[in-house]
């Protein structure tokens, strides 16, 4: 399981084949993709003057540093996939999402797999939160799930995006991954505590990424445009490979030998029809329900705890078939919370509320501003012309149709309207948002369920190496905050930390620069 069983990709690839004719990039067949046109002196072996006139020199050079497209700013690293989604559960009662019409019924999927804070050349075996990113290719548009392998995350506030992910990044002066400033943003911003509870958990590095969860994270609505009835729902897969994870020493040596590990176990198993699996379940909540419930269902650091809404089985997920390329299939794809199909609605989550304008804007800026063209994100069917022009148009740009709203020329055939928003009342103003009781229950009883496992050994190793390469003063804050979940752990982290931080081979080098993966994000 550990390694990679045959590191050489598709070899087939590389064989003989049909030759094609080599050309230029505006189709001139040329003779030789090796040589640049020189003018050689007679004496001089090898010396010779290059000129303005070799096309095929300058296209060459001008094209090669324009490869590069920005990489995400979050999730850059990631494998993907193409497959399958097949309805088990007929929903029609409850929603006119067509992905639920009927039993059996299939749509095409795109999948994207991610790491979240390391770059696109990251190792793949780091504790990180896996991004879970589905594009359903609907007969009503494209429908997105944007979503992580944890079912809880870090932070309530949208404004505070940003900040997270900087100090999970590499800190501004020494340009490394660094646990103080890690730490010092949790310690401060402790809603978060419940995602660092599962994140430095088993779960924190799978195995595989046949072997996560996806969640929808967020709660949203499942109804009927045309009567305005609506669930709440939270989204769930689970792999039919089961959850399955790295020890922290193999992680590391992992993150050395295979820093591609996880990308190469997907495309490998998908290559060789070994077709990765998961179960797509919902949890379903009724709006009256919703007003009494203990917990704020809007709330993105709470679940719903599976006593109270259980798990409904509602489809099934196969990955069957690699990118043919990966720039074009999976780099240039875009994944928004706000691509929805009429029956799916968002709910009022801020959260959801900023990721729904923030996602288009970066493939806008990361792609282009008509990214939507490409095919792996061309919906189905599209018929939009008050979007017109913008850099490389090439789907014909609806020729010679109104390019402005109610022309008499053209009439529209027009859609449902969104699901119904009727929580959406209060008062405006900008709340920050504190920490309170509640916050720690939840945490409290995952503390317990790891206790149960019999993984709070691990869970307190895990935690403890990390925080162990922070600043002293930021460790103690972590402590009390940890202590507040439970006084067991923190006075099992202060024991632990004492040890770490007395060992005479702790590489803290300067306090305030972790090691690239000894603590691992
Ligand atoms: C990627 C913003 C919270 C899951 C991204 C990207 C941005 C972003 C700008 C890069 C998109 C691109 O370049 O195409 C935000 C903001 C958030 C937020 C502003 C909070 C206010 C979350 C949460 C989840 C999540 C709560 C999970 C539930 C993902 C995933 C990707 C991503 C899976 C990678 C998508 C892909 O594969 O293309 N996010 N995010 N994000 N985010 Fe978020």
């Amino acid at each position: 399981l550990l390694r990679c069983q045959d590191k050489q990709l598709r070899i087939e690839h590389y064989g003989a084949f049909n030759p094609p004719i080599y050309t230029l990039l505006d189709g001139r067949p040329a003779p030789d993709p090796t040589a640049s046109v020189v003018l050689r002196g007679e004496r001089v072996k090898g010396g010779a003057l290059a000129l303005l006139e070799d096309t095929q020199l300058i296209e060459t050079l001008a094209h090669f540093p324009r490869e590069r497209i920005p990489e995400r700013v979050v999730h850059a690293k990631a494998a993907g996939a193409w497959g399958e989604f097949e309805c088990t559960k007929d929903l029609t009662d409850i929603t006119t999402a067509n992905i639920f019409s009927e039993v059996g019924k299939k749509t095409k999927v795109l999948m994207r797999i991610s790491t979240t804070a390391g770059e696109k050349g990251f190792p793949d075996t780091v504790r990180d939160i896996r991004g879970w990113a589905m594009k359903f290719y609907t007969d009503e548009g494209n429908y997105d799930i944007v979503g992580n392998d944890l079912p809880v995350f870090f932070i309530r506030d949208p404004i505070k995006f940003p900040s997270l992910n900087r100090s999970h990044k590499r800190h501004p002066q020494t340009n490394v991954p660094d646990s103080t400033m890690y730490w010092d943003f949790h310690n401060n911003n402790q809603e978060g505590v419940h995602c660092l509870m599962q994140l430095f958990g088993q779960r924190g590095i799978p195995a595989s990424l046949r072997n996560i969860s996806g969640f929808g994270v967020h709660t949203f609505k499942l109804g009927k445009p045309e009567d305005g009835t609506f669930k709440y729902i939270k989204i769930h897969f689970k792999p039919d490979a089961g959850h399955v994870n790295l020890k922290k020493e193999d992680a590391i040596r992992l993150a050395g030998e295979e820093p591609d590990y996880h990308v190469k176990d997907l495309y490998n198993a998908i290559d060789k029809g070994d077709y990765p699996k998961w179960t797509m379940f919902l949890q379903i909540m009724s709006p009256k329900e919703a007003e009494n419930y203990r917990w704020n269902i809007f709330d993105v650091t709470k679940i719903w705890p599976q006593k109270d809404y259980p798990l409904i089985p509602v489809g099934k997920l196969t990955l069957n078939k690699n990118p043919e390329n990966f720039f074009q299939d999976i780099e240039q794809a875009a994944f928004s919370p706000s691509t929805l199909i009429p029956g799916i609605g968002p709910t009022a989550d801020s959260m959801l509320q900023a990721r729904m304008f923030s996602y288009p804007d970066a493939a806008r800026y990361r792609v282009g501003p008509n990214f939507h063209q490409l095919p792996c994100n061309r919906p189905k069917y599209v018929y939009s012309p008050y979007n017109r022009d913008g850099p490389m148009r090439f789907d014909g740009n609806y020729g010679s149709d109104p390019d402005y709203v109610r022309s008499s020329f053209k009439t529209l055939k027009l859609g449902p309207g969104d699901v119904a928003h009727d929580e959406w009342v209060g008062k405006v103003g900008a709340y920050t948002s504190g920490v309170d009781e509640d916050d720690w229950v939840q945490a409290r009883d995952f503390w317990k369920i790891l206790k149960d496992r019999g993984d709070d050994e691990l869970f307190i190793g895990n935690l403890t190496s990390h925080v162990s390469k922070a600043l002293p003063n930021v460790q103690k804050e972590t402590v009390k905050m940890f202590a507040k979940v439970d006084k067991e752990i923190g006075e099992r982290m202060e024991k632990a930390l004492d040890e770490l931080n007395n060992a005479p081979d702790h590489s803290k080098a300067p306090y305030g620069v972790q090691e690239a993966l000894g603590g691992g994000y």
